[in-house]
């Protein structure tokens, strides 16, 4: 069987017994099996187990079909979401930029991003960039009320109407939502809009590897059949396989075991920063999923060396609440160090040398200094920058996090929290039928004022 994503654990349960290293992991084998049994807390949304192997040529090629003419009549294809409806497309257009390897022949358009704010500056900046480019949007909602990209969608739009006219904007808007309900699904439905299905029992966090993620892949000129075999493989090893050589289980049940003995925050770390955008994706995957009932594991991400010079003294010989789990990967280019031996910068000890040999000892330098500065390290590695190996990627986390959740006694596939601010804004912002709570807001805001 081929293992895609490797976890690499000892660096984080050595100040472990071995029989507490057992028990967590048999509790992770355990909670594997309640997540297959379709029995544990939100099974309702445990649709995405299934995502790789179910995928059907039929869906595939039908997104294939759309990314082409996206690519044909496009300059820039803006893409429209937010939170599990955008970071997820985000992560693997970052991780795969540039890589020869893995992008289609041909021009691809430009891809941006709107609605996963409600900055002005960001989305007047946005217009700017579209005002004498061929554009098309792909708007992804799952329930298609979230304000910041309804407020966005509504404007670019409108912008497309004026520009094309309406029948040409009608053509150029994909939407992606739910099957049957919605406001984006009764709007899609009326124009005509070409729409593909987020399915109903696959919660947004976990909808990269739906035409949420793969629609902007294929735009972009990846290989998303690649990318569903990678985590198609991922799944076999991370559903069938004994915990001792499960990787997912492992990096659970270690997260498990460092949560257990204090360890409340998990650095994310990469030393390529292709891997930023994949650390914004597990933040939303592991915050969303674990972050309830007053427990989780706060989950922050770092690029390396970068940001070594920044956080790399709290991480060193700050609060001791960190444990570290690094993704290592190699770089899909090399630059060579040249340097004459009489250089005056002093660095002709490093000429012949490529980068990524001088960053793999900057990241062993690191990551030992680390666990010797009392910061556990979880060591991941995949095998290659690759669409294959990006799906595995998605895949081996979502495993984790779902039994992570499970050990924990969560239900990771809800976010009950998320409403919250909800609720104050649109009472703020006046939406009709809020009227009560806006009252209460303002005396509330007045007498703080
Ligand atoms: O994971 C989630 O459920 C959320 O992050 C949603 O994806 C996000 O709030 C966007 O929601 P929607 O797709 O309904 O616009």
């Amino acid at each position: 069987m081929t293992r895609r994503v490797q976890a690499d654990i000892h660096w984080a349960i050595d100040q472990f017994g071995t029989q507490m290293v057992d028990q967590s992991m048999d509790s992770a084998t355990e909670q594997l099996n309640v997540l297959l049994s379709g029995k544990g807390a939100g099974s309702e949304y445990t649709g995405w187990l299934n995502l790789p192997a179910e995928a059907s040529d039929t869906l595939v090629t039908r997104l294939e079909e759309s990314a082409a003419t996206l690519r044909r009549q496009s300059d820039i294809v803006v893409v429209c979401g937010i939170g599990g409806s955008y970071l997820g497309a985000r992560a693997g257009l970052e991780f795969l930029d540039g890589v020869p390897s893995q992008v289609a022949q041909g021009s691809s358009p430009r891809i941006l991003f709107a609605g996963n704010s409600l900055s002005s500056w960001q989305l007047h900046k946005l217009m700017n960039e579209l005002a004498d480019k061929r554009f098309s949007i792909v708007v992804i909602s799952k329930s298609g009320t979230t304000l910041e990209t309804a407020v966005a969608f509504h404007l670019l739009r409108a912008e497309l109407v004026r520009r094309f006219g309406t029948e040409e904007a009608r053509k150029r808007i994909v939407a992606i939502t739910d099957a049957e309900h919605g406001t984006l699904h009764d709007l899609a439905a009326q124009e005509g809009f070409v729409a593909f299905d987020l399915p109903r029992d696959v919660g947004g966090r976990y909808s990269v590897l739906t035409p949420v993620g793969l629609l902007p892949f294929a735009v972009a000129g990846l290989d998303i059949r690649a990318m569903l075999m990678g985590a198609a493989e991922q799944r076999a090893a991370s559903l069938t396989s004994p915990a001792e050589t499960n990787d997912a289980l492992q990096y659970a049940a270690a997260r498990r075991l460092l949560n257990g003995s204090g360890k409340s925050v998990e650095l994310l770390t990469s030393f390529e920063p292709c891997l930023h955008f994949t650390g914004e994706w597990w933040k939303q995957l592991f915050g969303e999923s674990e972050g309830k009932d007053g427990k989780g594991v706060f989950p922050a991400s770092a690029d390396f060396t970068t940001d070594l010079h920044s956080l790399g003294q709290f991480v060193q010989e700050g609060t001791r609440v960190l444990f570290e789990t690094s993704i290592d990967v190699p770089s899909p280019g090399e630059v060579t160090f040249v340097c004459e031996p009489d250089s005056p910068d002093g660095l002709a000890y490093l000429s012949g040398q490529g980068l990524s040999a001088m960053n793999r000892q900057a990241r062993l330098g690191t990551l030992l200094a680390h666990h010797d500065g009392g910061v556990p390290v979880i060591q991941l590695s995949i095998p290659d920058v690759s669409a294959r190996s990006f799906g595995s990627m998605i895949y081996f986390f979502e495993v984790a996090c779902a039994v992570s959740g499970y050990m924990l006694g969560i239900n990771p596939f809800d976010q009950p929290g998320v409403e919250a601010y909800k609720r104050n804004m649109f009472a703020l912002l006046g939406k009709p039928g809020t009227e009560t709570d806006a009252a209460a807001l303002h005396s509330r805001l007045d007498s703080e004022a």
